[in-house]
C-alpha cells in the first residue's frame, strides 16, 4: 500500500496520509472532505466479478463470507485490504458496511425534487456525524464543492412548484415540509460546476449536515450506472 499525493488543489479537500491522521482531523475553515489517497494492492475485479453473479441491487457482504470465498492470491490480497478498513473503523467505533453494488433504487415520481443517491445531495444526522466511504471496484460517487451548487429548494422555480405540493403558505411548516421530505438536502449543481470522483481505492471522510456544524456539508451523488456496468464494491460507514 503506498501512499502518493492526490491531485486536488479544491480548498474544502484536505489529504491526510494515515488512518489516524484521518480520525483526528477536524472539518474547520471550510475543509469538509478529508482524503487518504491510496493505492491498493489486490485485484479487487476479481472479487466484485465473483460476487457480481450472485447480488442485484445492494448486498451487504460480511467478513466470514469474503473469507471463504475461493480466489486467487490477488483476490484474497483484495478481500484483505477491505477487511482491514473494515476492522480500523470498528476499533474506533463506527459500524461500517461493505456493500456490493449493482444498481439502487431509483425516485420513480420525483416531482419537483428528485430526492435519491443519483441527485447531488448532503447526508444529514440530528447530532455530530460524518460519513466515510472508500469505493475499491466500479464507478465512484463524486463530490462537488459548496460554491458550484445551488439548493434546489433555492430555486424560485423549484420553491414555487414545492409550494403548490405542500398546499400551503412559505411559514415555518413548509420548512418542516421541506425537511421531513429530504428536499432540503438535494443541490443542482450549477452551469460552471467541475464534480470531482471520490476516485478508487482513496479513503473519504466527509462532512454531513448537522445542526452544529462549523462547515458546509459535503456535496455528493452516487455515480450513474446502467445494466450491465461492473458492481461496485463499496465501503460505507
Ligand atoms: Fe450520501
Amino acid at each position: 500500500m503506498n501512499d502518493f499525493s492526490f491531485p486536488t488543489d479544491d480548498p474544502q479537500v484536505r489529504i491526510v496520509h494515515s488512518f489516524q491522521e484521518m480520525i483526528e482531523a477536524r472539518f474547520e475553515n471550510g475543509i469538509n472532505a478529508l482524503c487518504w489517497p491510496r493505492m491498493l494492492d489486490g485485484n479487487f475485479a476479481e472479487v466484485a466479478n465473483r460476487l457480481g453473479e450472485t447480488g442485484e441491487g445492494v448486498t451487504p457482504l460480511d467478513d466470514d463470507f469474503l473469507e471463504s470465498l475461493s480466489l486467487t492470491a490477488a483476490g484474497k490480497r483484495a478481500v484483505e485490504m477491505m477487511l482491514l478498513d473494515l476492522r480500523l473503523l470498528r476499533e474506533h467505533d463506527r459500524e461500517p458496511v461493505l456493500n456490493l453494488i449493482t444498481g439502487y433504487p431509483r425516485d420513480e415520481e420525483p416531482g419537483p425534487v428528485s430526492t435519491d443517491v443519483f441527485s447531488f445531495h448532503a447526508d444529514s444526522a440530528p447530532v455530530e456525524a460524518d460519513t466515510w466511504l472508500c469505493t475499491y471496484h466500479g464507478a465512484t460517487s463524486e463530490r462537488v464543492p459548496n460554491s458550484q451548487v445551488q439548493r434546489r429548494v433555492d430555486s424560485p422555480q423549484t420553491r414555487a412548484e414545492l409550494l403548490k405540493l405542500y398546499g400551503g403558505e412559505d411559514d415555518e411548516g413548509f420548512t418542516e415540509f421541506l425537511s421531513d421530505h429530504c428536499y432540503d438536502l438535494h443541490y443542482a449543481p450549477l452551469a460552471d460546476a467541475r464534480p470531482q470522483a471520490f476516485g478508487l481505492g482513496h479513503l473519504w471522510r466527509i462532512a454531513v449536515a448537522w445542526p452544529e456544524s462549523s462547515v458546509p456539508p459535503c456535496i455528493h451523488r452516487a455515480p450513474d450506472t446502467a445494466p450491465g456496468d461492473p458492481p461496485r464494491l463499496l465501503l460505507i460507514s
